[in-house]
């Protein structure tokens, strides 16, 4: 018999490091230059089949960046399973930033268990990588391991690169989970 599962993901990160833009990428296959910051929260739902018994339903919340600075993220986090946790590899702030979001998740959600929800490091637009920073694979790996990630990937938006993995890397430590 079927069953379906309903799995809620939150994309998190600061100001225009792409969340909206994996997202789109992920669920429609497009990609625009135009940046227009997503307001509180979004939503988007992808549908598929993941063995033969079980269809799994991701509910995507794209938070807005400016929402750190907010009161909201305790009501937008609650029920969530996992998360991917957004920087732009061209901007070293937004790097900084990664761990403030951790926090944020870890203090106001987690598994009935009480243990952290999964969340996967996404270093977007791997594509500008020629801009330089920071981060560079192994310290990444060290990085990762250290503030309790379940991996990390270099995405980008732009080029359809490592998205589907890095979503799909989430979604199978969520489904090992039960
Ligand atoms: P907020 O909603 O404000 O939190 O931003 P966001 O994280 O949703 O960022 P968004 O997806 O809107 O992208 C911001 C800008 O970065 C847009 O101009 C995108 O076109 C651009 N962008 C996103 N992903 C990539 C990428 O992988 N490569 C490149 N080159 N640009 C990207
Ligand atoms: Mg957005």
């Amino acid at each position: 018999m079927q069953q379906e599962r309903l799995l809620k993901v939150l994309v998190i990160g600061d100001l225009g490091v792409g969340k909206t833009s994996i997202i789109k990428r992920y669920v429609h296959q497009i990609f625009s230059h135009h940046y227009r910051a997503t307001i509180g929260v979004d939503f988007a739902l992808k549908v598929f089949n993941w063995d033969h018994q079980t269809v799994i339903r991701l509910q995507l919340w794209d938070i807005a960046g400016q929402e750190r600075y907010g009161n909201m993220t305790r009501v937008y986090y609650r029920e969530a399973v996992g998360a991917l946790v957004v920087f732009d590899m061209t901007r070293a702030s937004t790097f900084q930033a990664v761990l403030k979001w951790k926090g944020d998740l870890d203090a106001k959600v987690a598994l009935g268990n009480g243990r952290p929800v999964p969340a996967v490091l996404l270093a977007n637009k791997c594509d500008l990588q020629h801009q330089g920073l920071c981060t560079k694979g192994p310290k990444l790996e060290t990085f990762t391991r250290e503030h309790g990630f379940v991996g990390w990937y270099e995405t980008s938006a732009k080029d359809d690169t490592n998205i589907d993995a890095a979503i799909t890397c989430l979604v199978e430590n969520i489904m090992s989970r039960d």
